[in-house]
């Protein structure tokens, strides 16, 4: 059986940051698919300097001349009640938000300047605030919408040279986890990807067989898997890329529990550090763990063992 075409009519989908890139690939798809699309972009270069409407325009006219329904807007995504109106004002609601706008300023942290830490958090984590603080409304009161954030390996696992992209990324995964929560009860969606693409941002630091296969137009099934009608995903990670696309979750180890008393010291915690950092019986939580629960038990258990043993010279 041939898979289900995912259609879009009658919804408005912005993007940001689609005037090249993974951006520019959603907005064509979203626009054959019957969406309205509202195509966003800044159009500076990826270092975020200058400004421009070319990018915005030409995949407008690429997706008009397919017969599809976009419009062009080139604010800053930090000014994204903009972005916002003009889906607003020319299609009269959003339905769908992907926050994908983004730059890079790497540099060794040594090295880092004040201005390459705050254009990367300005662009990144101010930019998709003030996009889904501006849809939000619109979302709770019709009680829909789908939003993506755009994460990064970067964010989750670190990379050399990226201090500020890495921050920037991961602050995306918490900002999701939290929307997530806050829109369940209104049909608002939220899940934040991972890609790896070739693209302008990474064909300066990928060689061209690698980047060959990393094609942008693959992390664009997933996108409109999460953001199709019938998705119930939420609050999730997923790497994508080269066609292979996986979920992400947290893990917790079992870890060690300690009576709650003066025994609990640096040096006890030290004579259970396997413990503390063994995988083997770890879960996958959605939330805190439940500290009151344990507290009552670790008020039951005999006094550690304190390890002067370990030469700790606190106790
Ligand atoms: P790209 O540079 O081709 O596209 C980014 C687009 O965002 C550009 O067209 C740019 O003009 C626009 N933009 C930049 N600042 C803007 C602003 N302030 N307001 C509005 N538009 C702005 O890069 P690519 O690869 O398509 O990146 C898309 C997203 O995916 C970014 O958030 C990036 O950080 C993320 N990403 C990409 C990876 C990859 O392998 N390509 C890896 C991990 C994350």
């Amino acid at each position: 059986m041939a898979p289900p075409e995912l259609r879009y009519d009658g919804q408005t989908v912005v993007v940001t940051g689609a005037g090249g890139g993974l951006g520019r690939e959603y907005a064509i798809f979203f626009g054959a698919r019957g969406a309205n699309v509202v195509v966003n972009d800044l159009g500076g270069s990826f270092k975020g300097e200058g400004k421009g409407s070319q990018a915005a325009d030409k995949v407008v006219d690429e997706i008009r001349s397919k017969g599809g329904k976009a419009v062009a807007n080139y604010d800053s995504v930090t000014d994204g009640e903009n972005i916002i109106k003009t889906a607003i004002d020319n299609f009269g609601r959003i339905d769908v938000l992907i926050n994908n706008a983004g730059i890079l300023r790497d540099i060794s942290f040594k090295n880092m300047k004040q201005q390459d830490w705050d254009l990367i958090m300005a662009v990144h984590v101010k930019g998709a605030y003030k996009c889904a603080r501006a849809a939000w409304p619109y979302f709770r009161k019709q009680k829909y919408g789908r939003l993506i954030s755009t994460a990064s390996a970067a964010g989750l696992f670190g990379s050399f040279g990226q201090t500020n992209y890495s921050a920037a990324k991961l602050a995306l995964v918490g900002f999701t986890e939290t929307l997530a929560k806050e829109g369940f009860k209104y049909n608002i969606l939220c899940n934040v990807i991972a890609p790896i693409a070739a693209s302008r941002m990474t064909e300066t630091v990928m060689p061209p067989d690698v980047l060959e296969n990393l094609k942008p137009e693959w992390i664009v099934p997933l996108v409109a898997v999460l953001t199709h009608k019938s998705s119930t995903e939420t609050g999730a990670i997923y790497e994508c890329g080269g066609g292979h696309m996986a979920k992400l979750r947290w893990e917790r180890a079992k870890g060690a529990l300690l009576r709650t008393d003066d025994s609990l010291t640096p040096g006890a915690i030290a004579l259970k550090w396997n413990e503390v950092n063994n995988f083997k019986e770890a879960e996958h939580p959605q939330g805190p763990g439940n500290a009151m629960e344990l507290l009552e038990t670790a008020a039951q258990l005999p006094p550690s063992q304190t390890g002067e043993k370990l030469d700790f010279k606190d106790k």
